[in-house]
């Protein structure tokens, strides 16, 4: 497949930058010509940030699927879409051509379709890192179903939220799962979950890990048993239903500042053209290239890097099940070597966590078919940066540090492999298409060069979020409300003498844990629901792994006396609320938190003192007991 639309120079990085700005319009018009569209869009962009109420392709009919499956049966049929390489080495890997992808999912939309599904309904999927979960959201989006995919590490409460949100009809999981040693039993949460979740009238359980599982008559059945009702049918043939360009494709929650996650929807024919065109820019993809992305599909990550972007560029996407430290540490390698990796797409956290193995488990394993490195999910610090360059990229291979988030649906400021000048720690410059503005506190423009601000994106992207499922006013007070006509990311960003941007984190309550979006007010509400816990406070402090660690300043009732009993169900309780994900790293007892008179807490000073910055807390005057700020500090873990 050929891509017209892939910058392969500075110069043209530049003209079409240029081209972006002065006419997005035709320029995206450009891009959207290269995809099959049942009927071509009458227009390209509607917006209005006020709102919001954004539009791309406007009366342009497509299928998604149509994209990533029929159109290359033709010319790659017989190519590998995915390669699946298995949680035990020891296991047989899977390799599905875009022949078998095609009849798989069309054979599973039929299963849906029996099941009662039908075009707009929201289909939840709670599944491991098998090829059946690929299968699963393709099949799901060829007969229109809305996918909201669940990370698999979150609990039954999170499931049981976030299907009661989207009011799913249908659940699509597995037994278990297999992570590194662990065996994680899917179905037996998704059937605590759903006790409180009468929206769900059939779950769809798929076989992985033989894990016994209890069936409810009636509302459960087996994927197996389903396919092989099809197959007596003779496999008939599941034309892809034909969608709006804006009618929803998918809802992925995320965390926030506030309140629950709240699920950011995206559309079919903006996100398909976006998800693409930045795989096949940043990446520099070149046709039978072998493209590694260790993102799970619970996450944006995987849902536009390992899917959508990928196979709707006829891409050979790998797909692996395990963890990067099991069997041991040198995994990711041993895969790269095995099935010749020419593109690998991690994340910081879990370079920092294999750096700290050492060069033993990278030294001896050939990695020479590596050509471009890439990096996500949360600010890259400069030693891992270079270790990965040169351990892994062995000073050959361009890194593209990728900022983004859920809400953008695809890349946004990167380097271009093998073009963009690369300055480690920095997302470097925006794609064309791309227009971010750096804000002060009061909404002014930061111009220039050498300084810091709020990161904005002043002009929408096909890819941008449209909605908050079932609640616009929050997208709209969540990211168009700070600042009038502009899209706010929650980010701080350093535009520095080159004009390269560098993203410096959250500037509102959102922790990134390993990469993982958390809300310091959902870990709290957790921390409180446990029994014998007054209060709570949660900020996030520098961890030399996670990026992020999550300390949590508890006070608990006069009954509670095991302290380190009750930091151990304080654990469990956000485990079981929550996921495992979310489990503070740190527990603080205190006897009170640092609070202003109108009784609203002072983080900063809590940050601070995490962070062991205890000498410069800054205005401590507005403290309604300022005694309390030298118990937390003398108590500082
Ligand atoms: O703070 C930024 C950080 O991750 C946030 C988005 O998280 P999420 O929606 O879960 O998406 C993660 C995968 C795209 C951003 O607001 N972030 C993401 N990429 C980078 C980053 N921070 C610094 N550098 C990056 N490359």
């Amino acid at each position: 497949m050929a891509y017209p639309y892939q910058i392969k120079n500075l110069d043209e990085y530049q003209q079409a930058y240029q081209q972006s700005v002065i006419d997005p319009e035709g320029f995206w018009a450009h891009v959207a010509d290269h995809f099959y569209w049942r009927r071509k869009w009458d227009k390209v962009l509607e917006w209005d940030f006020k709102q919001p109420d954004v539009k791309w392709f406007l009366g342009g009919k497509l299928n998604i699927t149509e994209n990533c499956l029929d159109r290359h049966l033709g010319s790659l049929g017989s190519t590998p879409a995915i390669i699946w390489e298995p949680n035990d080495p020891e296991e047989h890997h899977r390799v599905l051509t875009y022949r078998d992808l095609y009849n798989k999912v069309c054979q599973f939309a039929t299963v849906l379709k029996n099941n009662g599904v039908q075009k707009g309904d929201r289909v939840c999927i709670y599944m491991g890192m098998i090829p059946e979960l690929a299968i699963a959201v393709l099949a799901c989006a060829r007969i229109g179903a809305i996918h909201s995919v669940v990370f698999g590490g979150f609990s039954a409460q999170s499931i049981a939220d976030r299907i009661q949100d989207a009011q799913c009809s249908l659940v699509i999981t597995c037994d278990g799962a297999f992570r590194g040693n662990k065996d994680i039993p899917l179905k037996s949460v998704i059937d605590d979950a759903l006790m409180a979740c009468p929206s769900v009238k059939k779950v769809i359980v798929c076989t992985r890990t033989r894990t016994p599982v209890s069936m409810l008559k009636g509302r459960d059945v087996w994927w197996e048993d389903e396919i092989k009702q099809v197959e007596t049918l003779g496999n008939p043939p599941c034309p892809a239903e034909e969608m709006d360009a804006e009618d929803m494709l998918f809802i992925l929650y995320t965390s926030g500042s506030t309140g629950k996650p709240k699920g950011v929807v995206h559309t079919c024919g903006g996100y398909m053209v976006y998800a693409n065109y930045t795989f096949v820019n940043t990446f520099q993809y070149q046709p039978g290239e072998v493209y590694f992305c260790t993102a799970d599909i619970g996450w944006i990550t995987g849902h536009s890097y390992i899917l959508y972007g990928p196979l709707s560029a006829g891409a050979t996407t790998l797909m692996f099940e395990g963890i990067p430290t099991w069997p041991d540490a040198g995994r990711l390698w041993d895969i790269t070597d095995k099935y010749r990796v020419n593109i690998l797409y991690t994340a910081p956290t879990a370079i920092r966590s294999l750096m700290g193995f050492g060069l033993g488990p990278v030294n001896h394993k050939d990695l020479s078919s590596l050509r471009k490195l890439g990096s996500v999910g949360e600010p890259i610090n400069e030693e891992a940066w270079q270790w990965f360059k040169t351990h892994i990229g062995k000073d050959k291979c361009p890194i593209v540090d990728t900022w983004w988030q859920t809400e953008t649906g695809g890349i946004m400021i990167t380097p271009i492999a093998g073009i963009t000048k690369e300055k480690p720690g920095y997302a470097t410059l925006p794609l064309p298409g791309v227009q971010p503005m750096l804000v002060d506190e009061n909404g002014q423009e930061v111009t220039g060069n050498g300084v810091n601000g709020n990161l904005c994106i002043k002009f929408p992207w096909p890819g941008m979020i449209r909605t908050t499922y079932g609640d616009h006013e929050r997208c709209r007070k969540t990211y168009f409300a700070t600042y009038e006509n502009l899209y706010f990311t929650g980010d701080g960003c350093l535009r520095d003498e080159d004009g390269y941007y560098r993203i410096t984190g959250r500037v509102d309550d959102v922790l990134n844990v390993s990469g993982h979006r958390i809300g310091t007010a959902e870990v709290e509400n957790a921390i409180n629901m446990h029994a014998g816990v007054v209060e709570s406070a949660v900020v996030g402090y520098p961890h030399d792994i996670k990026g992020q660690g999550i300390y949590a300043y508890v006070i608990t009732d006069r009954l509670t006396h095991d302290m380190e009993l009750t930091k151990k169900d304080i654990i469990q309780t956000v485990s079981r609320i929550i996921g495992p994900i979310a489990k503070p790293d740190k527990i603080q007892f205190v006897s009170g938190l640092p609070k202003t008179r109108s009784g609203k807490i002072m983080r900063r000073i809590l940050r601070k003192i995490a962070e062991g910055e205890m000498d410069n807390l800054g205005d401590t005057t507005t403290l309604l007991d300022p005694a309390v700020v030298e118990e937390i500090k003398r108590g500082r873990l």
